[in-house]
């Protein structure tokens, strides 16, 4: 991944600052889940932008533009590691990033290389957002991971918005899942890559759809791995976790935010800092 050799902002590269996190929702508290797990030691600030959900229903300028000013605010802040917690946000603006700031930015890819090892059926199924998929970098990926297994890609719309909502099963969840899981599966896949960082929350629904031949994936912990080792490279892993925080912002209704965090969220809730992101 690349990183300017020298960074200039001193200020950021010190180990007990915060890692920034962002997504256009609620969807990137799956990876922000796995950050957790992995390094309780570091302070995290996430940022949802669920005034500008769904992110993949707009064009990649739009988006880029839109990370840009949140990952100004986080900068702002101190952070000294990025994390764009949304394959959409990623694939939209993260090369752009990267040549711009001089802090590391980990990003999110569709793990579409492990399951075309994983596959036995040598049909692969990609859920994602439209703007993933309109992505060159996305087309890239399966060009150079796919290993001649047949990958099949398909938008799906609503599925953000269920999450956004809390809907996360019942008939209405499930009818549209299966709207798009089952072609998938008619076509052979057995093996499902959740590209978007909304679906894990829709992965029983999903499961259930697919059957018990299918293996779902998605790559929130290999991020997680990812942010470790661009902090041990960088000699920024932080010790000790006294101080370390978790603040979670959203850009949208804060009681939004306030109903869906107990829900959605697998750890101990008491000890995050909610609250709204005044632009
Ligand atoms: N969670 C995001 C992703 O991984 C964005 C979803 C959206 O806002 O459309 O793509």
């Amino acid at each position: 991944m690349d990183k300017p050799a020298a960074p200039d902002y001193p200020c950021a590269m010190a180990s007990h600052a915060p890692i920034g996190i962002l997504d256009s929702g609620v969807g990137g508290w799956s990876v922000l889940d796995e950050i957790r797990a992995l390094l309780p030691d570091e302070s995290l600030i996430y940022i949802g932008d669920s005034a500008w959900c769904p992110y993949g229903a707009r064009p990649a300028d739009q988006i880029q533009q839109r990370v840009f000013q949140l990952t100004d605010r986080l900068i702002g802040w101190g952070v000294k590691l990025v994390v764009l917690a949304c394959n959409s946000a990623t694939i939209a603006a993260v090369e752009a990033l990267r040549a711009t700031y001089p802090i590391p930015f980990a990003g999110m890819e569709p793990a579409v290389k492990p399951a075309a090892a994983a596959s036995r059926s040598g049909v692969v199924g990609v859920l994602a957002t439209e703007a993933s998929l309109a992505g060159e970098k996305f087309h890239r990926l399966i060009h150079d991971h796919a290993g001649g297994v047949r990958v099949i890609t398909v938008p799906c719309p609503g599925l953000v918005e269920l999450v956004e909502r809390g809907e996360l099963s019942g008939d209405r969840a499930a009818g549209v899942v299966n709207g798009y899981v089952a072609p998938l599966v008619d076509a052979g896949a057995d093996v499902l890559v959740l590209g978007c960082t909304h679906y894990p929350f829709l992965r029983k629904v999903i499961e259930a759809a697919a059957g018990p031949a299918v293996t779902v994936i998605d790559t929130g912990a290999a991020v997680a791995r990812r942010v470790r080792q661009l902090l041990e490279r960088d000699d920024l892993l932080a010790s000790g976790s006294d101080d370390a925080r978790l603040r979670v912002l959203t850009t949208g209704p804060e009681e939004q935010l306030r109903q869906l965090w107990p829900r959605l969220w697998a750890q101990s809730a008491d000890d995050a800092e909610l609250g709204r992101l005044e632009e």
